[in-house]
């Protein structure tokens, strides 16, 4: 196996930079291919947590070659600091490749996420505020500025001051906000692109000859497959395409030379940011999920929405991705709860459905049939093997395996590297 695509199965937040970081201990390339700062991946080891929000999880392996590819907005001064952030922790960094395609987010862009958030009212998307949708909207009306831009000051010059007067005059004129001077952004991305410089690189053509030359290479999704702008509970998204497919677009690589692609799930579901969701706790087993689980946002500190696992949502992500496996993440968190629920279909205007809905307002207004099965009093986080697992946590996901129709690849007990129990070889 050469080339494997890992991607969230839910709302995001389901674990991918724990699984990506446990697999890449085999891989030669890790990639990221969409989204941008909004997503942020825990990895932890020897008690150590790095938060990574645009660099691969791939970093903290010596050898690993971690790629931004086209796919990704970055914001570069976010990008930097994280550089930093891990330079002073003692990783070394410069095996890092950036895409001279992947396009930039820029101060307006935040600017212009919060206006647009704010014009919502009650229909708001709870974005990151990161400028990510906005960034993605100038990539698609074809005036969005590049990482490879910076390398041409002449013709970045024109470029960003054509851009700017019109977001200035937009700024000032319907939103009342202060304009941004030219000279001082000019400058300071001039001194970004000096940074990157030494990082800016074609990628399509490496992540193409390391699988040419039968190398490892592992795509990390960002957000999930809930939030695919197409695929996920529109208009509550994200500006990208989470989804498996969004891999092969984001990282310039022709879908024939992908070999596998796995989705991570949590045991249950968890959402940030407003739109519908059908199983959400709002009792006291919620609360006490997400205070056991510490669900509260990697990259916003917001708290977390919680729910019983939903296989309807799964299901779907079956299909959208051609997922050939799960990693069930946070398995753990569930110990000591009394009983638990699985969705397998909705109920909506007295039918049931067991597709995920076509219709954003079957989808909203649509109520769980649920499953209910035992759950188990041990604790679970020391366990390394399925056989050792309680045994109604083993009939939980074999459950889960049945309703699905896709093996569970993986189990993850807790937030460390070590925490894991892989069920099959992934690569
Ligand atoms: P990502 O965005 O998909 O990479 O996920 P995040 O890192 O935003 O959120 C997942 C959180 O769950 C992080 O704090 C992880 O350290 C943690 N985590 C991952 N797997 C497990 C697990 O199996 N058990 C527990 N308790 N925590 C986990
Ligand atoms: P990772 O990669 C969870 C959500 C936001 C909001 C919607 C749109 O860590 O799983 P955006 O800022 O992208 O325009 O916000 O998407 N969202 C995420 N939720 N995990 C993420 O990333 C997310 N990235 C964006 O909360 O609902
Ligand atoms: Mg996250």
């Amino acid at each position: 196996m050469s080339a494997v695509v890992v991607v969230g199965a839910q709302w995001g937040d389901e674990g991918k930079g724990k699984v990506i970081d446990f697999l890449a201990e085999q891989a030669d390339v890790v990639v990221r291919h969409q989204g941008g700062n909004n997503a942020g991946h825990t990895v932890v080891v020897n008690d150590q947590e790095f938060k990574l929000h645009l660099v691969p999880s791939g970093i903290l392996y010596p050898d690993t070659v971690c790629v931004i590819a086209n796919g990704v907005v970055i914001d570069p001064k976010v990008l930097l600091g994280e550089l930093d952030y891990l330079t002073k922790r003692g990783v070394d960094v410069s095996r890092l490749k950036i895409s001279s395609k992947a396009h930039l987010v820029m101060p307006y862009h935040a600017i212009l996420d919060a206006v647009n958030e704010d014009r919502r009212g009650d229909q708001k998307i709870g974005t990151t505020l990161r400028g990510i949708g906005p960034a993605y909207m100038d990539k698609a009306a074809r005036v969005g500025l590049r990482v490879g831009d910076l390398l041409h000051p002449e013709e970045f010059r024109d470029r960003l001051s054509r851009v700017l007067k019109e977001k200035n005059h937009l700024l000032s004129s319907a939103y009342g906000a202060e304009p941004f001077d030219f000279d001082e952004m000019y400058q300071s991305f001039l001194d970004y692109g000096r940074a990157l410089a030494p990082y800016v690189a074609d990628t399509s053509i490496i992540i193409n000859q390391a699988i040419d030359r039968g190398e490892r290479v592992l795509f990390e999704g960002a957000q999930g497959t809930m939030l695919d702008i197409d695929h996920g509970t529109y208009p509550f998204v994200t500006s990208s395409h989470p989804s498996a497919g969004g891999a092969a677009i984001g990282a310039g690589v022709g879908p024939t030379k992908i070999d596998r692609v796995y989705g991570v799930a949590k045991a249950y579901t968890t959402r940030v940011g407003d739109g519908p969701f059908p199983t959400e706790l709002l009792d006291e087993v919620g609360h006490d999920i997400r205070e056991r689980g510490h669900e509260y946002g990697t990259t916003t500190g917001r708290p977390r929405r919680v729910g019983w696992l939903d296989a309807v949502v799964l299901r779907h992500a079956v299909r959208i991705n051609g997922l050939s496996g799960l990693a069930v993440t946070r398995l753990d968190v569930l110990d000591g709860i009394e009983s638990l629920k699985i969705a397998t279909a909705y109920e909506y205007q007295g039918e049931r459905l067991e597709e995920f809905p076509d219709s954003a307002w079957a989808f909203r207004d649509a109520t769980p049939v649920y499953e209910t099965m035992p759950g188990w009093d041990e604790s679970i986080g020391m366990v390394r093997r399925f056989e050792d697992l309680p045994e109604n946590a083993q009939r939980y996901l074999r459950r889960i395996e049945d309703v699905v129709g896709v093996p569970v690849v993986l189990v993850s007990v807790g937030r460390e590297r070590s925490h894991t129990i892989p069920l099959e070889e992934l690569f």
